[in-house]
């Protein structure tokens, strides 16, 4: 347990408010209640700083409605005065994706809308009161997104994450809303899908994640789509960023599929991912697409160091466009190809990985390599002889 409030009771948290009106201050004192030693008005954004380093607070919440751009300006500033641990909570009247994702960039744990999301409101500063600082260690999150339908998304996000969960905590989550068959693809039954976990967000912790998930034989867990599409919800980009957030605190790896879509899911999830492993096909529909996402990732800010280019279903034989071409018309590097593989088809029939089927087929020694991609370890270059002496000293 955690309290830097040494003059409070030390099970309520200590948080200052800034630029937010007397109307805002009244919603947060109702929601908060006792949870939480309140000061009795906001600070101005200007005063802020200086308001931290005073009280130290647990928590921060500032208001975007008044000067969204200072409450993104401030978030940095903040972390850097009172370390990581300090909870950073947007508050704002609406809903607004480039809001949210604003936020999140800037350093903020939470973006709340009030009344809608009282209960989040609380949790958060619940959290921040009785949290044992566990925020830094957590997870990588790797958003695996198509440049369009059918390059093998889905197939690489469950096969990648099949190669992290025998020494790693994996839990994929299905964020393709419109055709999501992760589930599928590992033939499992899922007890809840992420469409309940929407339904009861106000509740959702490790424990109710852990129940939410189905686990694969590989250890994978799949935190999935509901199978009866009427059952499905609208991508909110909040709900998704909390669900991130939470498999995030419980796993090691997040792995994400988020189909090939442009939607408030997918773009949530590239926005917070440590990694983004951007898939395409060699073909020109495919790479054209890809040169458009590459431009939307840019437009977003999102620092180029995080995407990887994955060629997938790649034989030089057929390839419709070379490496070369790739390269050249996206004016970036292909970080690595995936062998076009016929065992593909037979593991997702069967619910298994490809390695489970070919442990030694060309697609799976790929799909090996492409844990480099997220380790930061070095990925071998296939080009280059792999021989006994090159492998004993590494030339
Ligand atoms: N490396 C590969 N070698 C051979 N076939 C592959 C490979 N990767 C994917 N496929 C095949 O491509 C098809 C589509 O794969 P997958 O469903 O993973 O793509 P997706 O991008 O997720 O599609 P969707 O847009 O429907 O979500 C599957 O039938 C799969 O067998
Ligand atoms: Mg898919």
């Amino acid at each position: 347990m955690r309290s830097q409030n040494p003059s409070g009771p030390s099970n309520a948290a200590s948080v200052i408010v800034v630029g937010v009106d007397a109307r805002a201050m009244g919603q947060i004192r109702e929601t908060l209640g006792t949870e939480a030693v309140l000061p009795t008005t906001p600070v101005s954004y200007d005063d802020a700083l200086t308001a931290v380093r005073r009280q130290r607070p647990d928590v921060v919440i500032t208001g975007f409605d008044g000067d969204p751009e200072e409450a993104v300006r401030l978030a940095p500033l903040i972390l850097n005065e009172a370390g990581a641990k300090i909870h950073l909570v947007a508050l704002s009247s609406g809903a607004d994706p480039d809001r949210i994702r604003a936020a999140m960039r800037a350093g903020y744990r939470e973006f709340v809308v009030l009344p809608a999301d009282a209960e989040l409101l609380r949790q958060a500063v619940h959290e921040a009161t009785f949290s044992d600082g566990r925020d830094e260690d957590a997870g990588e999150v790797v958003a695996v997104w198509g440049s369009k339908g059918g390059v093998g998304t889905t197939f690489l996000a469950t096969n990648l994450a099949g190669e992290l969960s025998p020494v790693h905590r994996v839990c994929v989550v299905d964020l393709d809303f419109a055709m999501g068959d992760v589930a599928a693809f590992l033939d499992l039954t899922l007890p809840q899908s992420i469409a309940d976990v929407f339904r009861n967000i106000g509740r959702l912790d490790e424990r109710m994640l852990a129940g939410s998930v189905a686990v694969h034989g590989s250890k994978i867990h799949v935190l999935g789509q509901p199978v009866d599409l009427e059952q499905r919800e609208e991508p909110r980009g909040d709900l998704v960023m909390r669900v991130v957030t939470a498999a995030a605190r419980s796993y090691q790896y997040v792995v994400a599929d988020c189909g090939s879509t442009l939607d408030e899911a997918s773009v949530t999830a590239i926005t917070v991912a440590d990694h983004i492993l951007l898939i395409t096909t060699p073909d020109i529909p495919s790479v054209k697409d890809t040169w458009r996402r590459l431009q939307f990732i840019d437009k977003l800010g999102l620092e180029k160091e995080r995407i990887r280019l994955v060629v997938n279903r790649w034989d030089k034989r057929t390839a419709q466009l070379s490496l070369d071409d790739i390269q050249q018309n996206l004016s970036r590097k292909v970080d690595i190809t995936v062998a076009d593989d016929r065992g593909a088809l037979k593991a997702i029939a069967e619910g298994s990985l490809l390695r489970e089927i070919d442990r030694k087929s060309e697609g799976a020694r790929d799909i090996g390599r492409m844990v480099g991609l997220v380790t930061g370890e070095e990925i071998a270059d296939e080009s280059k002889p792999q021989g006994f002496m090159s492998r004993l000293f590494g030339r």
